[in-house]
């Protein structure tokens, strides 16, 4: 049986001549989580979009749960789950019947309405809300209705277009923690964006940056950091300042620059050698007391503005 739980292939779709997606290619395997990254309007959501059918492309495919998303799109939908970048619903209904009314568009049947309803609704901790009114919610509560109404369908792939975009910081770690216990749990496909990167880091296997409608780089994350970065960054934190330290540093062959900031030492040295102990061995044999000693990883941060310069660049020389 096909293990790929999303095959997306040369997708594209404009508005009039900005090409918010331009031909995307990426294939997710089932039980995976892959995060879209990208700065504002690089294309995410167009892409979220058709991947869930709610706008058609222009051209390419994607196939998710094994349906293709031009050719049968109410089987994608009662496939998948979707959290919009902003989940919007009828403030006159309650979540019961909000929820009610989604069954119904799903076509779950009466009996097992019920069970799904409650199952949801323990899951994203809004059961006591059944019989209040949607209009009441804050936006943290919406977030979790959302969540709660993606459920319904028991989906085999989750999309979450920025799941915990306004969420303060207790509500923001609730929706992640929902989220990595659903893909243990429930062994779910989840595509999820997020200008939060560190979350990114937490849930998802692999990322794919997105910049001016077109994915620049796909890979781990642990990958990535190594192919955007040519040096290596290490710290070094010294009990007293010491300027003779500084200048042995400096003159070791591949270390590219030292910058001071108090006691602490910013080294940036080629990749190709791990200039490590070398360095260590002689701040000891300068007489420094060192407190503290290793590797800054860049972060997520780091990478994605690194590669989107790197696209930039390489699109105007
Ligand atoms: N319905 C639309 N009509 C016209 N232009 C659109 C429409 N939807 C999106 N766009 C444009 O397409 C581009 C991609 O937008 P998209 O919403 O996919 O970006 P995004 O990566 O999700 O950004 P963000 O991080 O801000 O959510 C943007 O330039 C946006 O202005
Ligand atoms: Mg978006």
């Amino acid at each position: 049986m096909n293990n790929i739980a999303v095959d997306v292939k040369n997708l594209s779709k404009s508005y009039g001549r900005l090409k918010a997606v331009d031909d995307v290619s990426f294939q997710v395997e089932k039980g995976r989580s892959f995060g879209l990254l990208g700065l504002n309007g690089a294309g995410k959501t167009t892409t979220f979009k058709m991947m869930v059918s709610l706008i058609r492309p222009d051209k390419g495919t994607a196939v998710v749960a094994g349906y293709d998303v031009c050719q049968e799109p109410m089987k994608v939908r009662s496939s998948i789950g979707y959290v919009a970048e902003n989940p919007a619903f009828y403030t006159r209904m309650t979540t019961y019947e909000t929820l009610c009314y989604i069954c119904k568009l799903l076509d779950v049947s009466l009996s097992e309405q019920e069970r799904r309803i409650d199952y949801s609704l323990e899951l994203v901790g809004l059961i006591d809300k059944k019989n209040a009114y949607v209009g009441g919610f804050s936006r943290g509560m919406r977030h979790r209705l959302g969540l709660a109404q993606a459920l319904l369908s028991e989906p085999a792939v989750l999309f979450l277009d920025e799941p915990t975009l306004g969420l303060d910081p207790l509500g923001a770690r609730n929706m992640r923690e929902l989220i990595i216990r659903l893909r243990q749990e429930q062994e779910l496909t989840v595509l999820m964006s997020s200008h939060v990167l560190p979350e990114v880091e937490s849930i998802c296997d692999e990322v794919g940056i997105f910049d001016h409608g077109q994915l620049i780089a796909r890979d781990t994350i642990v990958n990535l950091r190594s192919t955007a970065s040519d040096s290596m960054n290490i710290e070094i934190v010294l009990a007293e300042p010491n300027e003779q330290v500084v200048g042995v540093l400096q003159s070791i062959p591949g270390v590219n620059r030292v910058k001071t900031i108090g006691t602490r030492l910013e080294i940036n040295t080629i990749k190709s050698d791990d200039l490590r102990p070398i360095m260590l061995q002689e701040a000891l044999d300068n007489g420094a007391r060192v407190l503290s000693f290793g590797l800054q990883e860049s972060s997520l941060e780091d990478i994605l503005l690194r590669l989107v310069n790197m696209d930039t660049k390489h699109k105007l020389d």
